[in-house]
């Protein structure tokens, strides 16, 4: 298997959203260039699988045998232990239409009422695929465990942050600084799995 990758080689960030690729570019330190699937037109496939692996494989694996580059893809998002792992891969369509966090995580707060549980144990889950075409696929995963806090904290960061407090901290992501958050999270680590699998 080809698992390395040669500098300045061309990679397409399997997302239409520009602001991840610009975050993936830079986490993987301006190494490669970066180019979008939006700007290759390639479609964007359904999310049918039901794991963060499964999907970050499926949507790498769908842009790297469409346009013959390797491809890079990520599926993340926050699982309750008392919620059985939800909202988990459904993280993002928690929010609807009109990405409304703030009804996401009331969502959360009230789901956990209504089973009356205490349990506040929760983590956020990165995983990160790269598929070279018509060939293998690296994936990683990368997870941060803490517990969720009520009402929400900070406004910083984005999504979940501020009901999400990591464990041996006393602020939510929502609260803390950029730099803090990127230290831990799982997005950092997935990062760092990938670089280690990547890189000399
Ligand atoms: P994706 O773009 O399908 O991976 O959507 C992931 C969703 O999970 C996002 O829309 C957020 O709701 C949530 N999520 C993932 N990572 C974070 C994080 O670092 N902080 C807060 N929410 C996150």
């Amino acid at each position: 298997m080809k698992a390395k990758l040669d500098k300045g080689q061309k990679i397409v960030a399997a997302t239409h959203n520009p602001g991840k690729a610009v975050e993936i570019a830079a986490l993987l330190e301006g190494r490669f260039e970066i180019i979008t699937a939006k700007s290759l037109n390639l479609p964007e496939p359904d999310e049918t699988e039901s794991t963060f692996v499964g999907n970050a494989v499926l949507k790498a694996r769908a842009a790297a045998d469409a346009s013959g580059l390797v491809a890079i893809a990520d599926d993340s998002g926050l699982s309750v232990a008392a919620l059985d792992g939800a909202p988990g891969i459904f993280s993002a369509r928690w929010a609807g239409p009109d990405k409304d966090f703030a009804h996401a995580m009331k969502k959360v707060e009230e789901r956990l009422e209504e089973i009356g549980s205490d349990d506040r144990s929760a983590w956020f889950t990165s995983a990160l695929a790269v598929a070279w075409p018509h060939g293998p696929c690296l994936v990683v995963e990368g997870r941060v465990d803490g517990r969720l806090t009520f009402p929400p904290k900070g406004d910083r960061g984005f999504g979940y942050d501020p009901i999400f407090t990591p464990d041996g901290g006393e602020q939510t992501f929502g609260e803390m600084e950029p730099t803090e958050k990127d230290a831990i999270s799982h997005r950092a680590r997935a990062f760092e799995k990938l670089k280690a699998a990547l890189f000399d």
